[in-house]
């Protein structure tokens, strides 16, 4: 068995003892213990970074430039459906979104770059952060120092919509930016047999949701992506009450930041107009979540050559991009160059479990191509050392 395939294996064993133990946000003290044992192990020192994250460094005194790669820690507030052997000991919680599979291949990547540390031009960091799940945690790794010295960062996310065997990691948006709004809207309550004596909420919540719907397909451009979503429309209690009040919640998402503060400000407006119609009260909060993730041209390139030299030619997609959820890498590449990637991990022949689904598991027929991936990134062609330990070429997996 040669290194990678050994490190893998192992890196397996561990990811899904991660599956069975899922923590939520900065609770994830147990991944860490796991995390930081797993590097005393591999004899790499680490330090603690916002709490419960971790940050190591390979070769720290190594004259290149030091590269970061990132992992997220964190598991989702759901019930497991898989029924696999290794799933989820904890009712309602799941590792979900695979990123037990992305901790545990940074843990192989980490094993793989050690034994092979002599060789490394520069220092890598490796930075294991905790709530990537709507808790801003890059955003308090980066307060807590993470990103310090770095001049490149790469991440990436398991993606089962795409085969494995193909990837994306196109410069520009790759992630959406998101927010989330709270409408209120306050009328006059009164019986429902006398609407003129009343000012009814819920006709002016409806007219407010079709009419949000022409935000996107009449005032952005059609070459944008953008998503303006109600998600909850709460109101009433029998059917001869005309309400006091309606809550609506939903979302917007944007290619860019500004797009996304742009969208929020035009359903206020909207929300404004629908009310005023009928001499309804309204009220906007808004509360804007992840930045865009915009992938930098230079490492996108290098993720694109080092893409192409592990999955073969024809590897890279670029279709259906920016994906429209969110994803909070978009902190590090406000702040240094870098590269998210979209590793593909669906299997021909079985039905796609998107990431969030009860039913979801991580690929880990992924880890030895990200050990690979990320030794490429980190300056050493680790195809070079393993001739037979391609993956399969991207024309065998579809
Ligand atoms: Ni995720």
């Amino acid at each position: 068995m040669d290194a990678i395939s050994g490190l893998s294996s192992h890196a397996v064993t561990l990811r899904h003892d991660l599956h069975r133990h899922p923590e939520l946000l900065f609770q994830v003290e147990r991944t860490a213990r796991v995390v930081r044992d797993e590097l005393d192990r591999l004899g790499i020192s680490w330090r603690a970074c916002a709490g419960t994250g971790t940050i190591a460094e390979l070769r720290p005194d190594a004259r290149g430039q030091r590269i970061a790669l990132r992992a997220d820690l964190d598991a989702l507030p759901l019930t497991e459906l898989t029924g696999l052997p290794w799933a989820s000991t904890i009712p309602g919680r799941m590792h979900a979104c695979g990123h037990d599979g992305h901790t545990a291949s940074l843990l192989a990547a980490a094993g793989y770059l050690q034994l092979r540390a002599g060789e490394l031009p520069g220092p890598v960091r490796l930075i294991f952060q905790p709530a990537e799940e709507g808790g801003h945690g890059a955003l308090r790794m980066i307060e807590d120092g993470a990103l310090e010295g770095v001049a490149a960062i790469y991440g990436y996310h398991n993606w089962p919509p795409l085969p494995f065997g193909r990837a994306a990691c196109a410069p520009g948006p790759i992630f959406a930016s998101n927010g989330e709004w709270t409408a209120t809207i306050t009328g006059r309550g009164g019986h429902a047999s006398s609407p003129h004596l009343c000012i009814d909420p819920i006709l002016a919540g409806a007219h407010f949701v079709t009419l949000v719907q022409q935000i996107v397909s009449r005032q952005i451009p059609p070459q944008e992506a953008a998503v303006v979503t109600v998600t909850c429309f709460h109101g009433g209690t029998a059917d001869n009450i005309i309400p006091e009040t309606v809550e609506l919640v939903g979302t917007v998402r944007a290619a860019t930041t500004t797009r996304r503060d742009e969208l929020a400000g035009r359903v206020q407006a909207v929300l404004q107009a629908a009310c005023s119609a009928s001499g309804a009260q309204a009220r906007f909060d808004y509360r804007p979540c992840y930045p865009a993730t915009v992938n930098h041209p230079q490492p996108a390139a290098a993720a694109g050559r080092a893409l192409t030299r592990l999955l073969g030619v024809g590897a890279l997609v670029s279709d259906g991009l920016p994906v429209m959820a969110a994803e909070d890498f978009g902190y590090y590449l406000a702040h240094v160059p870098g590269c998210f990637i979209l590793l593909g991990s669906g299997v021909a022949g079985r039905p796609i479990e998107s990431c969030h689904s009860p039913r979801f598991d991580f690929n880990d027929d992924l880890i030895p191509v990200v050990v690979r991936l990320w030794a490429e990134l980190a300056g050493i062609p680790a195809d070079d050392a393993h001739p037979g330990g391609r993956t399969t070429p991207a024309s065998h997996s579809r």
